[in-house]
């Protein structure tokens, strides 16, 4: 298993009981992340997307940044990042970081919660992810890693990051069915899968994976008839139906909701749409922070290319601080 670290690991149950938000299981089965396609993992449209979005002192290629990745996207994590640049890439579940992190040069991975990292204070210059907070249980739960990534970073670190959205207005399961063969018909097979957790999930986004064939059946009747709709049969209806058995949270913020959230940590918050069949349901979200811009080193320090060293001492000294807490702990036993 490639380098994790540091591991502080996912820190609640994986039951996620209706009704509870727990942390989401997402490695039960790492075999379906290798045969996921977009846009359900980024298109390459959509890492060049996240590379556009990025302030241009940030990707030149002298620049060295330290980029936090939340998760571990392979297309990102892998992506066209200056030479002199270090990636870290965060995800809680070891069965993901198995299945799809792929070691490189400069590039480390850490099994911990986004709402705990392992890093120094101001470390990174770049933040980026990949429908990462749409995998949180609520958007109530987007404040404390939000909280954790202005801790983690430079008060001048961007927030780049695709999102699956609601559209405006709302899509319904009913809109999906009724217009599945027009508007919808066009779309890729994994696009219109996309569609049906969005559509499905409550009035505040969220939704359980294990609810949708509920929710489908209220308002329209037989699962197997609307997955017929909407042209999925065969293979295509096996990935659908095998998904409705994750133990997930998901949430599809709306806009509104995105920029009143995302406002409160940075200045300015843009929307760019790809160009694929349901780019509308998929930004590019960039967030920027009203404080001075990179320099262009922080990766690379004067004494030559020793970059974790602060995080090697910082990642040190948490393990003594832990260490002194649970020997005065099992003294006080
Ligand atoms: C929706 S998946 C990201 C999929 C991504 N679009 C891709 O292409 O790989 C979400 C990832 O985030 C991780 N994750 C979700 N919540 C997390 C949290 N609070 N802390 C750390 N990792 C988390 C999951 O383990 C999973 O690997």
């Amino acid at each position: 298993m490639p380098i994790p670290a540091s591991g502080t690991g996912r820190g609640l149950s994986n039951s996620a009981a209706k009704g509870t938000r727990t942390d989401s299981n997402w490695g039960t089965d790492g075999a379906i992340w290798r045969a996921i396609s977009p846009p359900l993992v980024p298109s390459v449209e959509d890492v060049e997307l996240v590379r556009k979005a990025c302030p241009p002192e940030l990707i030149k290629p002298s620049a060295a940044p330290r980029i936090l990745l939340l998760g571990v996207t392979p297309m990102l994590a892998g992506a066209a990042w200056p030479a002199l640049s270090e990636l870290h890439a965060v995800d809680y579940d070891e069965v993901m970081i198995d299945t799809l992190w792929q070691p490189r040069e400069h590039a480390y991975c850490h099994c911990a919660r986004w709402q705990e990292m392992p890093f120094p204070d101001g470390f990174f210059d770049l933040v980026i992810g990949d429908c990462s907070f749409n995998a949180l249980p609520a958007t109530a739960d987007y404040a404390e890693v939000l909280r954790e990534i202005a801790r983690v970073s430079r008060p001048s670190a961007p927030l780049i990051c695709r999102f699956f959205m609601q559209s405006q207005p709302r899509l319904s399961l009913g809109e999906l069915a009724r217009e599945a063969a027009g508007r919808f018909g066009e779309y890729s097979s994994a696009a219109r899968r996309l569609l049906i957790p969005i559509a499905a999930s409550e009035d505040d986004g969220t939704i359980h994976w294990t609810d949708i064939p509920h929710r489908i059946c209220e308002q329209f009747g037989d699962v197997a008839a609307f997955l017929a709709v909407l042209g999925q049969e065969g293979e295509d209806k096996a990935r659908a139906l095998r998904t409705y058995e994750l133990d997930q949270w998901l949430n599809y913020p709306s806009p509104e909701r995105i920029r009143e959230i995302f406002g409160q940590y940075y200045s300015e918050i843009g929307f760019n749409y790809p160009d694929y069949d349901c780019g509308q349901f998929c930004p590019i979200v960039r967030c920027l922070p009203s404080s001075a811009e990179f320099t262009g080193t922080s990766a690379c320090t004067a004494s030559g290319r020793e970059p974790s060293l602060r995080l090697r001492r910082y990642q040190a000294a948490s393990r003594a601080r832990k260490a002194l807490r649970l020997g005065v702990r099992s003294e006080s036993r």
